[in-house]
């Protein structure tokens, strides 16, 4: 049977996330938006910003973040950044940023790099004996009081390893830290609360499971927190008017607006607006339980092959993907070229095969890529 077509063998929602006719909508997003920009009137700031506002609106609903407290940003790394450069002055003076070794890297270059200017010591809880990711017990053991501020990854991307959420943000207010959650991996897939229980941040993009576009990040802040934040980079649309233009009289908007400096930028809102609308709209329940029943099929056929499991065995401790062990990078490489070839799409890390079932993966595809694997690791 072959798997290449409506994206049936497609295992690659870590990376980007596909839905039944999402080519089709974003083509017409994208169609709309130049339609509108390209018009001979002055309709086109009005309806850019009322379909950002229902992006972030869409957002909002997705981890119930109260109004004014979620804005658009690139990235996640430039969505942390304007964070950190937004705390009170001195504030992680002489205090430690605590993140998880299997945080995501390019995070971890950021804080590397924030830490000598900003006078913060960046303490990175190592990989968990025998384990490729970071136990909820040996990041809480590292978490004192003198944490200014802690990174949660909240599923990651090299073991799609998740910690006991709740615990780590009931030790992390005990330590009066800042809490800020990296959801990006299994945003859309898994149920996320900002408020239950409440952290501080949250940071995300929109292309994975929610199929979005490159460019939709997203922030959001705890509503007390902000009225103390001081983004570093402020213009004309963080102020509460961004037509308020006397030189001398810059303030800051009273809610979240505050992160955002010039013209916002919006289209790649636009763009990833159709995938969220989907999402919101499905069964999320559905969802999850197809995402799961696939995942055990592939821990299964893992399992006859003698591949080790590179991610948590139980469900619960799991982001959607799933990672295995291939006897090397080499091999692994190879396979996800041949599979590639036969239409099944999967990605490696060195010599760890990941693969994340999704809304369009067919159950019978599992089996395809491990009866083809099986053939492949033997020969
Ligand atoms: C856990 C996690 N955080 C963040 C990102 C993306 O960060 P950025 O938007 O800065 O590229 C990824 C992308 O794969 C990720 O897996």
């Amino acid at each position: 049977m072959s798997h290449n077509s409506e994206g049936a063998g497609y295992f690659l929602y870590h990376s980007i996330g596909l839905y039944p006719g999402k080519e089709e909508a974003m083509a017409n997003a994208m169609a709309e938006f130049a339609r509108v920009w390209s018009a001979p009137n002055d309709a086109q700031w009005g309806y850019v910003m009322g379909k950002r506002q229902a992006f972030i609106d869409h957002w909002r609903q997705l981890i119930n973040a109260p109004e004014g407290t979620l804005t658009t940003c690139e990235t996640v790394t430039d969505g942390l950044h304007a964070i950190m450069r937004a705390l009170p002055e001195g504030m992680l003076r002489g205090k430690r940023v605590l993140v998880t070794a299997d945080c995501f890297p390019s995070l971890h270059f950021l804080l590397a790099g924030l830490a000598p200017r900003m006078g913060f010591r960046l303490d990175t809880v190592p990989l968990s004996e025998g384990r490729p990711w970071v136990e909820t017990a040996d990041f809480i053991d590292r978490w004192g009081p003198d944490v200014g501020l802690a990174l949660l990854t909240w599923v990651t991307s090299i073991a799609s390893a998740r910690m006991d959420h709740a615990a780590l943000v009931a030790h992390g207010r005990d330590m009066g830290s800042l809490i800020a959650v990296d959801i990006t991996q299994a945003a859309g897939l898994l149920p996320f609360d900002a408020r239950d229980p409440a952290v501080d941040f949250v940071l995300s993009t929109s292309l994975k499971w929610l199929c979005g576009a490159p460019g939709a990040g997203i922030i959001h802040a705890d509503a007390t927190l902000l009225p103390e934040l001081q983004p570093e980079a402020r213009g004309w649309f963080s102020q509460e008017n961004p037509f308020s233009w006397d030189l001398d009289a810059f303030s800051y908007a009273p809610d979240i607006r505050r992160f955002d400096t010039g013209t916002p930028p919006s289209v790649a809102a636009l763009a990833s607006l159709p995938g969220l609308e989907w999402m919101l709209a499905q069964d999320r329940a559905a969802i999850i339980a197809h995402n799961r029943r696939l995942v055990e099929r592939i821990i299964a056929r893992a399992d006859d092959l003698g591949l080790p499991l590179h991610s948590p065995r139980e469900a619960e401790r799991r982001g959607g993907a799933v990672m295995m062990r291939l006897p090397d990078a080499e091999r692994a490489a190879a396979l996800v070229a041949d599979m590639r070839q036969h239409g099944y799409g999967m990605d490696a890390r060195g010599p760890v095969l990941r693969l994340s079932p999704g809304i369009v993966t067919q159950e019978s595809a599992v089996d395809a890529v491990f009866d083809r694997m099986r053939e492949s690791l033997s020969g």
